[in-house]
């Protein structure tokens, strides 16, 4: 059986490359994106695509995402949680941190 990949931030850069090279190896992947445009046009031109529109870091979507992909995958057997925010650049001690998280760290 083919593997049943998710990727989020599918529709662009990275995501979009991980979800092609998935693909080329025989996967069914469902692509999440908050782009619709390259969603649709990924997913029209991609039959071994299929795809979700929505802001990831909102609970809400995110309940429509996992939706969406038991009714086209049937389930999950890899994530690729690609989304994310590239932050500062720094060592640990110098870190100016993300709200909401706490660091520790001593040299
Ligand atoms: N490119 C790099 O050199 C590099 C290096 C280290 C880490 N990263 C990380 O890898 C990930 C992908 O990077 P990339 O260069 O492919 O980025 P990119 O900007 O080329 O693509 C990002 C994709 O994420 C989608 N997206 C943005 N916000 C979203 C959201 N809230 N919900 C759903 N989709 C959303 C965009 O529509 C786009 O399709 C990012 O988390 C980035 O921080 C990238």
């Amino acid at each position: 059986m083919s593997q049943r990949v998710l990727i989020t931030a599918g529709a662009g850069g990275i995501g979009l490359a991980i979800a092609q090279a998935y693909v080329a190896n025989g996967a069914r992947v469902h692509i999440a994106d908050i782009n619709a445009e390259a969603v649709e046009q990924i997913t029209s031109q991609n039959p071994g695509i299929t795809g979700s529109i929505g802001d990831i870091s909102k609970p809400e979507d995110l309940d429509s995402l996992f939706r969406d992909v038991q009714s086209q995958l049937g389930g999950l057997d890899v994530l690729v949680n690609n989304a994310g925010i590239a932050g500062a650049t720094a060592p640990v001690s110098e870190y100016p941190g993300i709200p909401g998280m706490r660091y520790s760290a001593s040299t």
